[in-house]
């Protein structure tokens, strides 16, 4: 069976490579020969080009059944497909599309998020790291083990900003800093498309979803958004260009209306700032079903108006609404969608088909051996732990009960996370049939650390989100009975992600209580709380000595987390998103204006702008996380306080590890411009550096400050920068900096 596919495929591609060679017969570039397929196309073909179905295998949203999608891609009806996993079948579905007239192969896209066989955190865990070096090769495993696979693109990076954690999407992206966001959006693309498309190992990068799709009102999934356009500028847009100077090869648009108009159908959006502005040339796919979502949104009356407004307004490739392959080639005729509108489309898709080289070889992706190879490739699972103990953040450690020591006698493990599996590898990743062998528990991580000398007790508890109590007893007889107890408390896979907006942020079920009961027995209690996004668990944070957030860490988890549990890793994590209070804080985060009124604390709230019935501070900052090791900063010092145009400015700061332990400090540098012609943000993170300083050394961490860093969207939408008084920051978090002033002139 295997032999006649083979022999079949190479058939089939020798007729789609000498029909090609002979439309490249002279050495041509690739817009020529994007043009000389054009020139051979039907208007029907060119908007197959433009329509992307999910395969049945595995949908990631609802699925439209319309007939036989093989006989379609025999047509030249389909030009791209997603959630085709695994090399038989990509093979299977290409060999179809060369038997369609022109043999154009189809591009086989993925939500490769964080991680494809080897998984790895999720991103916003992956961004507490604040170590872009690793980052990158998250990306790049993912894609090496993606395009093995038979995938050429993914849908990632996410970069949408979000400051709203009720949003169950902050679990794709970099959390809420435009700053640390385009950093990272810039080495998820790197890492994505490697040394360039048409590399073996380099799949097409996505950023996603184009535009503010993070500001949906109450945090509610695929809720509209409404902001001025300076904030989109300045906050929201920062890490999608960043994307596309990274050269991102594919942007997706998103859900949301922007201001009244679906992001989908915004011609602003899509043709003005990323095609126009930004000299995009990638193509733009929509969201799935987003271009027949505008019925909805109340935009357009039927798919026939949806499709005429999406091509307008740039949206290239329609994720399964079939409004182009319903209704574009009336709208062409009619011409109220130029034909030129429809060619820049295709162009662009066919483009990246020729740039990924499969017009040169539609199976160059299909190879069983690799796709083997890449899945047991052990050194994935080595980066995937780096990255993952990396990702964890110490948010408490009283008395220093933190390492625990590994001749420790007894340990009770408590807790819906110990022996999770699937939990730990959080949303956006999908089940492979020997997950469970592959997934490292918190159990096993442990056991690993302590061998057989120890006696490890377990009790689960609870589940993760019911009420049931009964197994509290068996929990406190576990404590009782260690020296030290271990609990692992969280939200499961599927309460953060796409749809997933939660209005309480609280730790779910009774895990809580758990905690409570278990810490009531009076033995120290270290809890690691698993979870997409910024929960709420103040008993806990103001009960128990030892905490660490340990996100959903992948493939790894239990390895990372004994790790940093027993010191083989100091942890350096830090917070990319503020973790409040309660949710009556939301939306919190660290770079907000001052307001005319603002609180001088939490005693200062009569006609201030403040709770009267809560504190003004998040629970934990942005950038916040300890070590085992104990920095302290002294001397910021800046090269000079008065400034004229471009000089640059060298800010320096002493960090002195006066801890026990060698460790990782993440050095911050934030601005504030104090007076602008419009406000400016109580600070703004411009500059970290994440360096290793040994116990009873201290570094001087130098920061050079441009007028580029100075700069902002003022209210005509210009970005420049002005001269006045700034105040220059430099901390372990956002909240507990050094400061200095100085004047920058014209
Ligand atoms: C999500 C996208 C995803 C797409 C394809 C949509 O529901 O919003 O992020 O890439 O599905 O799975």
């Amino acid at each position: 069976m295997f032999l006649k596919n083979r022999i079949k495929t190479c058939c089939l591609f020798g007729l789609a490579s000498i029909m090609w060679l002979s439309v490249f017969s002279q050495r041509k570039t690739i817009d020529q020969k994007v043009d000389s397929v054009l020139k051979l196309m039907t208007l029907e073909e060119k908007i197959g080009q433009m329509n992307q179905y999910t395969g049945d295998w595995a949908a990631t949203g609802p699925i439209t059944k319309d007939g036989n999608k093989q006989s379609q891609i025999r047509k030249g009806l389909i030009g791209s497909m997603l959630n085709i996993k695994g090399v038989d079948h990509t093979r299977t579905l290409q060999e179809v599309a060369m038997q369609s007239r022109l043999k154009i192969p189809l591009l086989f896209g993925q939500d490769v998020i964080h991680g494809y066989r080897t998984i790895f955190p999720v991103p916003l865990g992956e961004a507490a790291s604040w170590d872009l070096a690793a980052i990158e090769l998250s990306a790049r495993i993912a894609a090496t083990e993606a395009s093995a696979s038979g995938i050429h693109w993914t849908f990632a990076p996410m970069v949408d900003i979000a400051r709203d954690p009720r949003w169950g999407r902050v679990m794709e992206g970099a959390g809420e800093d435009p700053y640390l966001g385009s950093l990272i959006a810039r080495a998820r693309v790197t890492g994505f498309q490697g040394k360039g498309l048409g590399n073996i190992n380099s799949v097409m990068a996505c950023a996603k979803h184009f535009a503010a799709y993070g500001a949906a009102v109450g945090g509610r999934d695929y809720n509209s958004v409404d902001m001025s356009l300076r904030q989109l500028y300045e906050t929201y847009l920062p890490p999608f260009k960043a994307a596309a100077e990274a050269g991102a090869a594919t942007f997706m648009n998103s859900f949301n209306d922007i201001n009244g108009i679906p992001a989908t159908g915004n011609k602003y959006i899509q043709r003005d700032i990323l095609k126009g502005q930004w000299n995009f040339k990638g193509f733009v796919v929509s969201d799935w079903g987003s271009i027949g979502e505008m019925i909805q949104h109340g935009y357009v009356k039927d798919n026939y108006e949806a499709a005429l407004s999406a091509a307008n307004a740039g949206s290239d490739m329609d994720m399964e609404s079939r409004s182009y392959i319903n209704h574009l080639a009336k709208l062409v005729k009619e011409g109220k969608v130029k034909m030129s509108v429809v060619d820049d489309a295709v162009r662009r898709i066919l483009r990246k088909k020729f740039e990924m080289g499969l017009f040169d070889d539609p199976y160059r992706f299909c190879n069983e051996t690799r796709e083997k190879a890449e899945w047991n490739n052990p050194e994935h699972l080595t980066v995937a732990r780096d990255i993952a103990k990396k990702s964890i953040v110490l948010l408490k450690n009283e008395k220093q009960l933190l390492p625990v020591s590994k001749q420790t006698k007894s340990v009770a493990l408590i807790g819906p996370f110990v022996k999770a599996v699937s939990d730990h590898n959080g949303f956006w990743s999908y089940d492979w049939p020997d997950d469970t062998a592959r997934i490292v528990t918190l159990w096993d991580g442990v056991k690993s650390k302590l061998g057989t000398d120890a006696k490890m007790l377990y009790a689960k508890g609870c589940n993760i989100n019911d009420s049931n109590r009964t197994g509290f007893q068996q929990a406190v007889d576990a404590a009782t009975a260690a020296d030290i107890v271990i609990l692992s408390v969280g939200e499961a896979r599927d309460m953060s992600g796409e749809a997933k907006s939660r209005s309480n942020l609280h730790l779910p079920g009774v895990q809580e209580e758990l905690i409570q009961a278990v810490v009531a027995t009076g033995k120290p209690v270290v809890v690691l709380i698993s979870a997409g996004r910024p929960l709420v668990f103040n008993w806990t944070a103001d009960h128990v000595p030892a905490i660490l957030y340990t996100w959903w860490l992948g493939t790894e988890a239990g390895n990372a987390i004994a790790d940093v549990l027993f010191g083989d890793y100091n942890p350096s994590g830090k917070l990319p998103i503020t973790f409040p209070r309660t949710e009556g804080q939301v939306p919190i985060y660290y770079n907000h204006y001052n307001t005319g009124r603002p609180a001088r604390n939490d005693s200062d709230k009569l006609y201030r702008s403040a709770y009267i019935d809560l504190s003004i501070y998040p629970k934990f900052p942005f950038g916040y996380g300890l070590s085992y090791s104990k920095f302290e900063y002294s001397n910021l010092s800046v090269s000079k306080t008065s400034l004229k145009g471009n000089e640059p400015l060298k800010v320096s700061v002493t960090v002195t590890n006066t801890g026990s332990f060698d460790g990782e400090e993440v050095v911050q540098l934030y601005i504030r411009d104090l007076v602008g012609s419009v406000v400016r943000p109580v600070k703004e993170l411009k500059g970290f550096q994440k360096l290793m300083i040994k116990k009873g050394e201290s570094k001087t961490v130098t920061f050079t400050v441009t007028t580029n860093d100075l700069k902002f969207y003022n209210d005509a939408l210009k970005y420049d920068w002005e001269a006045g008084e700034f105040e220059i920051m430099a901390g372990t978090n956002s909240t507990d900096v050094l400061s200095k002033k100085i004047n920058w002139a014209k």
